[in-house]
Formats: C-alpha cells, structure tokens, sequence
C-alpha cells in the first residue's frame, strides 16, 4: 500500500508517497512533455522500467554535482525544444535530485519538476525539505534554492540493488531522526536491526515512512532553517568535518559525528550515560563507527570553515534524551576539548 505525506512549503506543496512504484511514474507527469535526469548506474539497473521519456544520462556521484553539469543539463534542454509546459522529473539519488531540482527550478525560470529517489539517503533525507543546488570550489551545496517537487516516490524496491555503503548512509539518518525525535522510532530500530540491515520490506516501509514524517514535520515549521530545522544538523557539525577530512562516506562521518555530539551533551549535563550506551549501541550495529582516528586541529580548523558557522560561536544539536534534543549557542574552541572520546590522536 502506498503512504502518502503533503508537505506544505511556500514555494508550493509536495507530496511524499512511499511504496510507490517507479513503474507508475507516467500517472503523475505528462510522459510525452517529460524530460527524465539520471545517473549512469540507475540507468543501468532501472532504465527499463524508465517511462518512455527523452533521458538525461550524467556520470553518477558528488563530482558531478557541479556548474559544469547543470550547463549540460541546459543545453540538452535546450536541444529538446523544452517549453514552459514541459516536465522534469529527476530519477535518482541526492546528487541527481540536487542538480534535477537546481535545473528545473532556474530553467526557463522554473519548469514543472517530480522526483523518483532511487537511494536510501535520498527517501529519508533528501526528499522533504526543497532544498537543492551544486556544489562550487570545495564548498557543498553553496549554490541553489528552495523549490519543492510537485511529488517524490521512494520506490522501495530500487534499494535492492544499492551498495552496501550507500544503505549505511541512509540508515545514518534514520538513526539521527530515531535520535532527535522519536524514541518509538528508536526502539524500533534496536529491536530491528538485522531485519532492517536485510531490506525487509515491512521494516524498511516503516522507517523511510517514519523519517520521512518527522523532517516533514521539522521542516514544515521551519522552512528556511531559522529555529528547529537546525536540529536536522544532529552529528552534523562533526560529521561534515570527518567527511571533508578522512574522505569516508556521509553515514560514517555522521556516525561517529553522533557520538562527538553525544558525549557533549553528556558533559553538558543534557544527557543521561545510560542514554548515550544506547546511542553508541545503535550507531555500531548499522556497522558506523563510533571513533575515528585523525588530527583534532583540523576537525575544528574544518567546523571553522563551515558555511553555516556564526563567527566564533555555532548553533549545536545537543541530545536531551533519547527521542529529544536542543539547540544552544556554543564557541567553536569549546569543542575541541569534547573531540577526545571519538578521535585518537595519529
Ligand atoms: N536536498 C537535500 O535536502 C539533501 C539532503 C541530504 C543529502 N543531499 C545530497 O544528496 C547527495 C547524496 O545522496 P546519495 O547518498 O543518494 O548519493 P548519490 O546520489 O551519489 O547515490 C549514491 C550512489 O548510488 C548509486 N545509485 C543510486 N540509486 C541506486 C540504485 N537504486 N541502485 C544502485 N545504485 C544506485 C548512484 O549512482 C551513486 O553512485 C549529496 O550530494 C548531498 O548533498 C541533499
Ligand atoms: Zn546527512
């Protein structure tokens, strides 16, 4: 059965249905108008059950997710003769709904645009919340802007054929959403680990079903990310510094960002240490780290950096429980002293 969540947003209303099926995408666009942006590997496995639409194929992963591409994507618009009544419909992970939604959104000054999201991450993650965009000179996602799709399909059977590695990333986000906001969802996810590790149908429905409510909820009443959005940045202020520096997959870094941010908010006197284990526990059963080994300097030389930093200070997702968290102001130097329980030294 297929479940449907409306996110209302004021660039206009989306609809999430997950347990949609990638074969049914010609009922909601005009397949003879729709011009379809892909990645070379969902192509492969899925161009088949493609609707029978002009294809877009770009190189699959975060490189591509540049200025560069989104030029390629114009000019084979372009030569496709797209008009104002035409339709884009991205088929893909994160990098392809990024870019889709960029070039929709600005081609033409906005064209009509739906999203299939082919990838763990992207079902939980990237597909509520309207924001898209490239990334520009080692900075990620600094260009873009805020533009629903008309709707979004998880199609839970394209997960059948995502890597391993990919899988973790999205269960990483699964974890932070149990994490900041729901302690049922939690729960959940310690009582069915290894179902969830091995797709199970019935699980995996109700987590992407799960997640995809609470960062609708989030994100409806913080749209442009003024208050409660900030708490989507659960083990994410690390997270996005270990990624930038070990080059190790988003759902790692967030892993062990988790646990940095957890041990914070133990020292802060937010969270109970029993309620850590807990945390600690469930980032290791989805095979994440909960330590990593690097240079402490450079993990706050790379927060520093941080787009979203506020001068010396930043806004930080601490956990008040398992299921609720807070957001406070903290400088960056105090951070570096809390790094200890994730990172050894090299
Ligand atoms: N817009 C948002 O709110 C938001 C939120 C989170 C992440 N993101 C962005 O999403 C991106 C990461 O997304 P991602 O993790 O989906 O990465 P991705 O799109 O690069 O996909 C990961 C890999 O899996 C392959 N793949 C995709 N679907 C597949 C399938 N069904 N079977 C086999 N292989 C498949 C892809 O070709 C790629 O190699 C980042 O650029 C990030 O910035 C955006
Ligand atoms: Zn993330």
């Amino acid at each position: 059965m297929v479940k449907t969540i409306k996110i209302k947003g004021s660039e206009g209303d989306s609809v999430v249905m997950v347990g949609e099926s990638l074969l049914n995408l010609g009922r909601y666009l005009p397949v003879e108008k729709t011009v379809i942006i892909t990645d070379k590997n969902i192509w492969h496995f899925h161009g088949k059950d493609f609707p029978p639409c002009r294809v877009i194929k770009i190189e699959p992963g975060e490189n591509t997710k540049n200025l560069d591409t989104v030029r390629h994507i114009y000019e084979r618009l372009l030569e496709f003769g797209v008009d104002r009544s035409s339709y884009i419909a991205g088929i893909g992970g994160g990098v392809v709904c990024d870019i889709a939604g960029f070039a929709a959104s600005t081609f033409l000054r906005g064209l009509r645009f739906g999203f299939v999201s082919s990838t763990l991450l992207s079902q939980v993650d990237a597909s509520v919340g309207g924001k898209n965009g490239v990334n520009l000179d080692g900075y990620k996602n600094i260009v873009g802007l805020f533009s629903q799709p008309e709707f979004v399909i998880c199609d839970l059977n394209l997960l059948s054929t995502l890597p391993a590695k990919e899988l973790r990333n999205g269960f990483g986000e699964i974890i932070k959403h149990a994490a900041i906001r729901d302690e049922g969802l939690f729960t959940f996810l310690e009582e069915n680990y290894e179902k969830a590790l091995s797709l199970d149908p019935e699980i995996i429905e109700r987590l992407v079903y799960n997640s995809v409510r609470i960062k609708s909820e989030i994100v409806s009443r913080d749209e442009k990310e003024k208050g409660e959005r900030r708490k989507l940045n659960f083990g994410h202020t690390f997270g996005h510094a270990f990624e930038k520096i070990l080059g190790i997959p988003h759902g790692e870094a967030v892993g062990a960002g988790m646990i940095a941010a957890g041990y914070l908010s133990v020292k802060k006197g937010f969270l109970r240490q029993e309620e850590f284990e807990r945390l600690k526990r469930i980032v290791r059963l989805f095979g994440l780290p909960v330590e990593l080994t690097c240079d402490r300097a450079k993990v706050i030389d790379a927060i520093r950096r941080d787009k979203k930093r506020e001068d010396a200070s930043l806004h930080f997702v601490f956990l008040s429980g398992i299921g609720a968290s807070v957001v406070r102001e903290i400088p960056v130097n105090e951070l570096e002293k809390f790094l200890g329980v994730v990172i050894s030294d090299q």
